[in-house]
């Protein structure tokens, strides 16, 4: 039997409004009422009955502006905003399920790590232990302007900044004992106050007293999620990530970069198997190799008509106005990025509307057909790869995307032993840690 390899779900466009130009975005009022969370109930739904270890929520805060200098485009395709806050979205999706992971992005270079912690804490209190937490940095400098600054720090800075960032909200989350709450009527005694501790951390860039306000939560140290590509973002992550999400376009690099992690982590005095490493994975599935092949040219097709709204979205990620290159040069090997190194990385060299036509299923290698072909191709992946799952991304958010991933490719997977077919636990970290 083949050693089984997890499932989460990249909601790329946040909480937001999805894909509203589709012809399966449902009814006129899911339409109109994106902001409400009944769809994304569904989706999540769908995702526990395919027995996902975890659904992240995107996350960025500012309108962009990057591409020709204003935010028209952005806002033309709701491309990148709006956008509402994740976490209010996690107590909806937790109410509808019951063991699915729940990840909401929240952004070192936007929250004190006192607010993050303890908001991650009462998240992970509500849920009963099933939330994790999406640790970025952030790119984009117009988000840095809407916290009081003119730019974002120098990247690798932040992956600095970001390193004692984890370290306050991991002792914050520590600071209460799991005993502390006594809850003794008689004495009386809600809390021991002895089993209770401050901080007092003083660093580079935070002070903070603790303890936290709340106690210990089920998880404690709440799993973290993490997806930096760069030197600096492979080396945070390798410290501090539970689950890693990166790209998986190219089988070497997969290795190659799974097998950098689990030594950067060893070397930690990490058990390298305590990270679970997902790669992206954008399938299209339908009843014959035909039909899926159809539609996967058709999405490029898509992408090479609104060739405007995918140039913003380059431009969001890196600060760079791609507006201002030609479609068919290629990108100059010397381009610099202050925000996402290792997307920009693999654009370099490319004429922009080859990338352009392969960006919606951008990062993943090619997983279109039957659900058995495409849980073939997935097996003999992560046999190659060595582990731990994929993290479906870049599928359309929308219901039908959702089943067919869901009631059509997972109950594959499961024939073959290659996912779970039940949850053989309540949180999150032990779901990851299962296999
Ligand atoms: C699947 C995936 C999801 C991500 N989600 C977010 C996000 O919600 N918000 C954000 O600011 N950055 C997000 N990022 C960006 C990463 O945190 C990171 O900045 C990016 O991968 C570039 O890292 P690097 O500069 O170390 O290469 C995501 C990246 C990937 C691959």
């Amino acid at each position: 039997m083949p050693k089984p390899f997890h499932l989460a779900w990249f909601l790329g466009q946040s909480f937001a409004s999805k894909n509203w130009r589709s012809m399966w975005a449902g009814s006129a009022s899911d339409v109109k009422r994106w902001m409400m969370p009944d769809i994304f109930i569904d989706l999540a739904k769908g995702m526990e009955r395919g027995c996902f270890d975890y659904m992240i929520i995107e996350d960025s805060s500012n309108v962009p502006y990057t591409y020709k200098g204003n935010h028209d485009t952005y806002l033309q395709y709701a491309q990148g905003s709006p956008k509402l806050d994740p976490p209010v979205l996690v107590p909806y999706l937790a109410q509808a399920t019951t063991h699915l992971g729940i990840v909401p992005t929240l952004s070192i270079s936007e929250y004190p790590p006192y607010l993050a912690a303890r908001l991650i804490n009462s998240l992970d209190h509500v849920t009963e232990g099933r939330i994790g937490w999406n640790c970025v940095t952030g790119s984009n400098d117009g988000t840095a302007q809407n916290y009081g600054h003119e730019k974002h720090r120098p990247h690798d800075e932040r992956y600095e900044v970001a390193d004692e960032f984890a370290d306050v909200v991991t002792k914050l989350w520590e600071a209460w004992d799991e005993d502390a709450v006594v809850l003794d009527r008689e004495t009386p005694m809600f809390a021991d106050g002895r089993k209770v501790r401050p901080i007092h951390h003083e660093g580079k860039y935070f002070k903070v007293r603790g303890p936290i306000n709340a106690p210990r939560s089920p998880q404690g140290r709440v799993p973290i999620v993490q997806a930096g590509g760069s030197a600096a973002g492979k080396k945070f992550a390798s410290k501090w990530a539970d689950t890693i999400i990166t790209e998986g376009s190219d089988i070497q690099k997969m290795k190659a970069y799974r097998q950098e992690v689990r030594t950067n982590a060893a070397a930690m005095g990490r058990n390298p198997d305590d990270i679970k490493l997902l790669f992206l994975c954008s399938p299209i599935v339908d009843t014959t190799m035909e039909a899926a092949r159809e539609r996967r040219r058709l999405q490029q097709e898509d992408s090479l008509k609104y060739v405007d709204m995918q140039l913003a979205g380059m431009s969001r990620l890196t600060g760079i106005d791609f507006s201002k290159f030609d479609l068919d040069e290629t990108l100059p090997m010397d381009l610099k990025t202050n925000g996402h190194q290792s997307s920009l990385a693999r654009w370099l060299g490319k004429p922009l509307r080859e990338i352009v036509r392969g960006y919606a299923a951008k990062g993943s290698l090619d997983y279109t057909g039957t659900p058995e072909h495409v849980a073939g191709v997935m097996r003999e992946v992560m046999e190659e790869v060595g582990g731990d799952g994929f993290l479906i991304s870049d599928t359309p958010i929308d219901r039908r995307g959702v089943m067919e991933v869901c009631d059509g490719l997972v109950p594959e997977l499961q024939r073959r032993g290659l996912t779970r077919k039940a949850y053989a636990h309540k949180h999150l970290r032990d779901n990851l840690l299962e296999f």
